[in-house]
């Protein structure tokens, strides 16, 4: 009885968090990543200025409307607002699903020196039960898999996609929904059919050991690249070659017991991000719900008008309303491109 009240536990978050047209703010940047944005704009990664920036990003009002659970570093999971209130409250106040990035980062691959492997794993067990007691309901794990001369190797795909399975299975073992993501990352003058061969073979490794790990599929998310052209490829996919490539793959790796596939955004630009996602929901057929989880496009128009300063916040959160607004309309195939000139 017990167990099956823990399995419905997770179908529900899993469920909430792709609830229709709304999708995830990944604002999870580790210390290293968080001070390279704020680098970009000219700002001192402070814990107070980490701080402003996230509390920026989560009060903004009406947000909720489009946002179901926001990804959250350790530092912020356990961090307080400007105003005191424990950041974890101020988005449940919301509505808002707190999450958390648990891997360690992705660090080389012993043998294999140009790919590498996520770590995290030893003590991952009691860090989520830490994490559960703070508010945490799902967690994210990120794989990277890089496309270059050789590789991916399949050593590289098979220990990243054990690593995403156990990962997967501690999570749920904590009653916490796991994010998994394989990234084949986009830098590369591969062309699109290259992407998909590699995404291919990436998803159809880490099926088989979630499968093998008795992971849960209804209560778990999927967060993969698009199949998309590399980024030096001369020969651009266009948007509907990038959402027909992208459903295809998907439907031949990704099991229909899963709930909700949320792609990150890789480094293309925030408008592009969202126009993928409308053309793949326009297609309207896909046995699961898709949505978006992304970082870099749901944040940088934020980042640059915020640029560090309090009289900025206005702008920087009608900012990301926008991208939030747009993205979520586009999670239910209805963006427009009027919504990139409407004002909050
Ligand atoms: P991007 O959308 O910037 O790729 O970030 C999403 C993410 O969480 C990467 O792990």
């Amino acid at each position: 009885m017990r167990k099956k009240s823990m399995q419905q536990q997770l179908i529900d978050t899993a469920r909430a968090l792709v609830a229709p047209g709304k999708g995830i703010l990944a604002a999870d940047e580790s210390t290293g990543t968080i001070t390279k944005r704020l680098d970009s704009i000219g700002v001192e990664s402070t814990e107070a200025n980490r701080q402003a920036y996230r509390d920026l990003l989560f009060t903004t009002e009406g947000a909720e409307a489009f946002v179901s659970g926001v990804i959250l570093f350790e530092e912020t999971l356990f961090q307080s607002g400007l105003d005191g209130t424990p950041f974890t409250d101020l988005l449940t106040g919301k509505g808002v699903i707190p999450g958390i990035k648990v891997d360690k980062g992705a660090k080389p691959l012993a043998g294999s020196p140009d790919e590498k492997i996520t770590e995290g794993l030893d003590g991952l067990r009691e860090r989520l039960a830490d994490y559960a007691k703070a508010g945490a309901r799902f967690a994210k794990w990120r794989a990277v898999i890089t496309i270059g001369d050789g590789i991916p190797t399949d050593y590289c795909i098979d220990t990243n996609a054990h690593a995403l399975a156990r990962y997967a299975a501690l999570c749920q073992e904590a009653g916490i929904v796991p994010i998994v993501e394989p990234e084949v990352l986009m830098d590369g003058p591969h062309d699109i059919h290259r992407c998909e061969a590699v995404t291919e073979r990436t998803l159809a490794r880490v099926f088989d050991e979630l499968l093998a790990q008795q992971v849960l599929l209804e209560g778990m998310l999927l967060k993969p690249n698009m199949v998309i052209s590399g980024t030096e490829c001369p020969q651009q996919a266009g948007v509907d070659e990038v959402a027909a490539t992208t459903l295809r793959c998907l439907r031949r790796h990704v099991p229909a017991a899963v709930p909700g596939i949320v792609f990150l955004s890789g480094g293309q630009s925030d408008e592009l991000a969202t126009r993928h996602l409308n053309a793949m929901n326009q297609h309207g057929d896909a046995p699961w719900t898709l949505s978006f989880s992304y970082g870099r496009a749901l944040q940088a128009p934020a980042l640059a008008a915020w640029s560090g300063k309090s009289d900025n916040v206005p702008a920087a959160q009608q900012a990301y309303y926008r991208r939030a607004r747009c993205n979520g309309a586009a999670a239910r195939g209805q963006y427009t491109d009027a919504m990139e000139q409407d004002a909050a």
